[in-house]
C-alpha cells in the first residue's frame, strides 16, 4: 500500500484543471446496459471505482473498448442479470446495476452492497421504488432477487430519513425508462450528476419531464438507443481544490467548473470571506491576509451543502478564528477524519451530529490514517498547512475519488509525495 508524505510549504499559486465526476460516471456506466447497441462516454476520470464498474460491466457480458484516456465505448449485446458479491461488496456504487438490469432484462440478482465506515448504507428506498413499480423483489442469502416480469409505471414517494436519495434515483430512473406506462418520482434527487444521467437517457431516447427538479416524470419506451456523452466535471473535486487553495492563503485557478454546481459550498466560503474571482466556467481563489471568519453549516441534499465536502471545510475552518459549528445530516458516521485532525492540533469537539470547530489551531504534521475517501483528502489539506511532514496512510482511499491528486496538487506547488508503505519512518512503523 502507498503513503504520501505531505510537506506544508506555503501558498499553493497556479492553475488547476477539474475531472469528470466520479459520481456521474457510475451510474452513467450502468446505465450503457440499458441498449444493445454501442454507447461512447467522454471525459470518465480514471479512478479505481470506475475502474472497477467497467470490471463489473464486463463480468455481465459487455464489451468495453478504452480507446483513449476518458473515453469508454461499451456494448452490452448480450448480458447476464447476476452482479456475484465478491464483486459488489468491493463498491458501493454498483448497486446502480439494479435498475438498468432490471429495465432491460426484467430480471436482476444483485448482492446487498455492505456498508462503509461513514455508515450503513441503505437500499430501502431503492427497493420501496421497485416494488411500486410492481417488481417482486426478494432478500436471501445476502442477494436482492427482482422479478420485473410485470414491471409497469407507477407513482413513487423516495423521500427518506435523510432527504433523497441519489443512486436510488438513478435505479429508479434506470429502471422506469423501460417499463410501460407513466413513472413519477416526488423527492427525486436533484444533485447535477442526477441531471447529467437524465441527460444521457434522454440522449439514448428516454422521455424524461422536469429534469433537474424533485419530481420526474418518466413516459416509459420500448427500447433504447447508443449515444455519445461526455461526462459533467466533478464538483466535489473542485470544491476540494478550492478549500486546498484557501487552508494555505494560495492563488489558484480552478478551471473547468461551472459555478452553478457549487452554490450552497461558494455562499459558505464568501460568509468567511474568502476572496473568489467568479467567472462562467472557473473559480479563482484569491489570497487574504488575516484570518477567514467562522461558519455554521449543515450538510443537505441538493441543492444545500453537500456532505462531500464536509470533512474539508473542518480542516479548513481549524485554520479559521473563532468558533464555526459543522453538521451532518446526511450520514450518521462521517467525522472519521475528526480525531486525525485532531492529533494534528485542531481543537475540534464532537456534539452528536455537530463537529464544534475552535480555531485557529496551529497544525502540525504528524502520522494520519485515512478511513474513507473524502476524510482523507481533508487530511492532506490539513498536511498543506502543517508545520513539517504528516504521513497519510491508506491513502488508496483518496484513490478511489480523485485522480492524479498528488500530481494535480504538486503542479500549483504543493509538496505531497506518493511513496511505498515501507518509506514510512521505522518509528511510525512500531
Ligand atoms: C451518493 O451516495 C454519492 N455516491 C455519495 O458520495 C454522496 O455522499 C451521497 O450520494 C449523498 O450526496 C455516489 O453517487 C456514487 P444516498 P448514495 O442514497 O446514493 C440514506 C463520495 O464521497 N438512504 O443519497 O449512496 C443514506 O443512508 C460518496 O463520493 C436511506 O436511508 O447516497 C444516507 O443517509 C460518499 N435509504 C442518505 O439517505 C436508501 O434506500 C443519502 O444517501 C438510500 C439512502
Amino acid at each position: 500500500m502507498d503513503v504520501f508524505r505531505v510537506e506544508g510549504k506555503g501558498p499553493l499559486e497556479g492553475e488547476i484543471q477539474v475531472g469528470g465526476s466520479k459520481n456521474a460516471a457510475l451510474p452513467i456506466l450502468a446505465a450503457c446496459l440499458l441498449t444493445k447497441e454501442k454507447v461512447t462516454l467522454r471525459n470518465v476520470p480514471n479512478l479505481s471505482d470506475i475502474r472497477f464498474m467497467v470490471e463489473i460491466l464486463k463480468y455481465l457480458g459487455a464489451q468495453v473498448e478504452n480507446p483513449e484516456t476518458g473515453t469508454w465505448t461499451i456494448t452490452s449485446s448480450d448480458i447476464s442479470h447476476v452482479a456475484p458479491y465478491d464483486l459488489v461488496r468491493k463498491m458501493r456504487a454498483s448497486v446502480c446495476l439494479i435498475g438498468p438490469l432490471v429495465g432491460r432484462l426484467r430480471r436482476a440478482e444483485v448482492s446487498i452492497p455492505g456498508g462503509c465506515v461513514i455508515g450503513p448504507r441503505p437500499i430501502d428506498l431503492h427497493l420501496k421504488g421497485l416494488g411500486k413499480l410492481n417488481c417482486k423483489v426478494e432478500i436471501s442469502n445476502g442477494y436482492i432477487d427482482i422479478d420485473a416480469s410485470e414491471i409497469r409505471g407507477s407513482h413513487i414517494f423516495l423521500g427518506g430519513r435523510s432527504g433523497s436519495t441519489v443512486t436510488g434515483t438513478a435505479n429508479l430512473l434506470m429502471a422506469a425508462v423501460l417499463a410501460p406506462g407513466i413513472t413519477r418520482i416526488e423527492s427525486a434527487a436533484c444533485e447535477p450528476e442526477i441531471v447529467d444521467l437524465c441527460k444521457m437517457l434522454t440522449r439514448m431516447g428516454a422521455h424524461i419531464e422536469n429534469i433537474g427538479s424533485p419530481e420526474l416524470i418518466i413516459t416509459g419506451v420500448d427500447q433504447l438507443h447508443g449515444c455519445e456523452h461526455s461526462v459533467i466535471p466533478d464538483r466535489i473535486e473542485a470544491g476540494t481544490f478550492i478549500a486546498a487553495a484557501a487552508i494555505t492563503r494560495g492563488h489558484v485557478k480552478i478551471k473547468g467548473i461551472p459555478h452553478t454546481f457549487l452554490g450552497a459550498f461558494l455562499d459558505k466560503v464568501q460568509e468567511a470571506e474568502l476572496p473568489l474571482e467568479i467567472a462562467e466556467d472557473s473559480i479563482t481563489v484569491l489570497p487574504y491576509k488575516g484570518s477567514l471568519k467562522p461558519v455554521d453549516i449543515i450538510t443537505l441534499p441538493y441543492p444545500g451543502f453537500p456532505t462531500d465536502l464536509q470533512a474539508q471545510m473542518c480542516a479548513l475552518m481549524s485554520k479559521t478564528e473563532g468558533i464555526s459549528i459543522i453538521t451532518e445530516r446526511i450520514y450518521p458516521n462521517r467525522f472519521m477524519h475528526i480525531p486525525e485532525l485532531q492529533r494534528m492540533g485542531a481543537d475540534i469537539a464532537i456534539e452528536g451530529a455537530s463537529a464544534i470547530i475552535k480555531g485557529p489551531c496551529n497544525f502540525s504534521g504528524a502520522p494520519v490514517m485515512a478511513s474513507d475517501l473524502r476524510a482523507s483528502a481533508a487530511l492532506i489539506l490539513a498536511g498543506f498547512a502543517a508545520k513539517g511532514t504528516t504521513w497519510v496512510q491508506r491513502i488508496y482511499h483518496l484513490d478511489r475519488g480523485y485522480e492524479s491528486f498528488e500530481q494535480k496538487l504538486s503542479s500549483i506547488g504543493a509538496h505531497i509525495e506518493r511513496l511505498p508503505e515501507k518509506e514510512l519512518p521505522k518509528d511510525l512503523i512500531e
